[in-house]
């Protein structure tokens, strides 16, 4: 214990966000370039989309260029985001996602997404009270909602294996009964759940019907249910030839905005970000939605530490305005990631690797637990340094995804341009080939 900090200072000194943040830096200083650094790394394990940033970075030197900034950039705005941002987000979330009317007075604006999972925890949770995700799910999710807020990340496990998802993702209502069982039986109180679609690792997508079922047992029960949409128009199109027997079943994405628009129920909420659909993590801006007003207004009071900076909201709402920009930029991005996850699911399958057929996220989600030695997180983590030392090629441990199978780690394919993704992948099965199956 340091005494010149607090016991939360103290705390934090020792959480640090992931533990393979390092690493990415690392392998990012070294990254593969054909020219300069052909025995370089290839960081595959941190959620960016770098394929489109050329696109969008011309837009925004159009805008910067010709347009004169507006004078409310320079002073202080609404705590929710100032007025015309949140209009013209409305606007855009309308057309390309969610497909219903968006209300401006309703979105809440902080400094991305992690921002807004951790305000929304801070609003609708006391310290001790329990989120749920499905396992596997986002490892920082742990850090955003306990760090400030003080709740608690609940796994909810639904399934084992890969194979389990070929059909796509597995909940029921009677998980969540189970959850909540459990939840109380330790005296904590089962405050929220938390789904995402398309989900972070797996790629899945919760169909309308599955969204409208689990919403209604969260209104009974009292629990908030928050959908986060964050990678909402980042989807493969499933019906590629090269990849369409991947999927039995015609599961299309359906915005959860949708059934909250019928619903207007205080417990529902949508979680949305620029980050990923965009390729802009560094421009820190993500969204909360609610038909909860008391919720939004307690957001806005305490929000004025986490705010989108006003230069920054300008900006995107001058890119937004731009339909036909935006409306090219997302067909765009849909075709390059599906080129790339072609690239990935075909290296994959000449080396006979399990994956999740994934609807859309930036992620594949794959299965290497028949090269452990034993499935332990040691042996997880000795075949990831392993395969990172031999190949350069850096995946996300699954440790921390909060499942139960050992063996299992994601790739980021959009990280890298499509030429050297085909490299990455060739040093990767050469090195899965080498050593045979247990
Ligand atoms: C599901 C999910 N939510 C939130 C975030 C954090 O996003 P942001 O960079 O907008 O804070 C990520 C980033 O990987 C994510 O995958």
């Amino acid at each position: 214990m340091n005494k010149s900090l607090s016991s939360r200072g103290n705390r934090a000194s020792k959480t640090v966000l992931r533990t393979d943040m390092d690493m990415f830096f690392e392998a990012v200083d070294n990254q593969y370039d054909k020219e300069k650094n052909l025995t370089g790394a290839f960081p595959l394990n941190v959620a960016e989309n770098r394929l489109t940033w050329n696109i969008l970075s011309a837009k925004i030197k159009e805008i910067t260029t010709e347009k004169d900034i507006p004078e409310w950039v320079a002073g202080y705005t609404s705590g929710q985001g100032h007025p015309s941002f949140r209009a013209s987000v409305a606007r855009f979330l309308t057309r390309f996602l969610t497909k219903c009317p968006m209300d401006e007075n309703k979105f809440a604006f902080s400094a991305g997404a992690t921002s807004v999972i951790e305000m929304t925890a801070l609003v609708l949770g006391d310290p001790g009270d329990v989120m749920a995700f499905c396992a596997p799910s986002y490892p920082v999710y742990k850090q955003d909602i306990g760090n400030i807020a003080e709740l608690e990340r609940y796994d909810i496990i639904t399934h084992h294996d890969i194979s389990d998802l070929q059909n796509g993702l597995i909940l029921e209502i009677s998980h969540l009964e189970a959850a909540k069982k459990d939840i109380e039986s330790q005296g904590k109180r089962f405050k929220a759940f938390v789904l995402t679609t398309p989900d972070n690792p797996t790629g899945g997508i919760y169909s309308y019907e599955k969204l409208w079922e689990v919403s209604s047992w969260c209104i009974e029960n009292e629990v908030h249910l928050i959908v986060n949409e964050i990678y909402g128009l980042s989807l493969i199109d499933t019906s590629h030839p090269a990849i369409r027997s991947d999927y039995s079943t015609s599961n299309h994405f359906a915005s959860f905005a949708q059934i909250m628009e019928v619903r207007q129920n205080d417990y529902l909420h949508l979680w949305y970000a620029f980050s990923k659909d965009f390729g802009v993590s560094g421009f820190r801006v993500g969204l909360v939605y609610s038909h909860n007003d008391i919720f939004i207004k307690a957001y806005e009071n305490l929000n004025y530490s986490h705010l989108v900076s006003n230069y920054t909201q300008w900006i995107l709402e001058e890119v937004l305005n731009d339909h036909a920009f935006v409306k090219s930029y997302i067909e765009t991005n849909q075709k390059t990631l599906t080129e790339a996850y072609i690239i990935v699911v075909n290296a994959l399958k000449s080396v006979d690797i399990s994956y999740v057929p994934s609807y859309g996220s930036l992620f594949i989600w794959l299965d290497l637990s028949a090269f452990l030695k034993k499935e332990t997180i040691k042996a997880e983590q000795k075949f990831w340094l392993k395969l990172y030392k031999k190949t350069g090629v850096l995946l996300t441990p699954g440790d921390g995804f909060g499942h139960t199978k050992r063996g299992l780690f994601r790739m980021v394919y959009p990280f890298i341009p499509l030429e050297e993704l085909e490299v990455a992948m060739k040093r990767f099965t050469k090195f899965l080939k080498k050593r045979s199956k247990s």
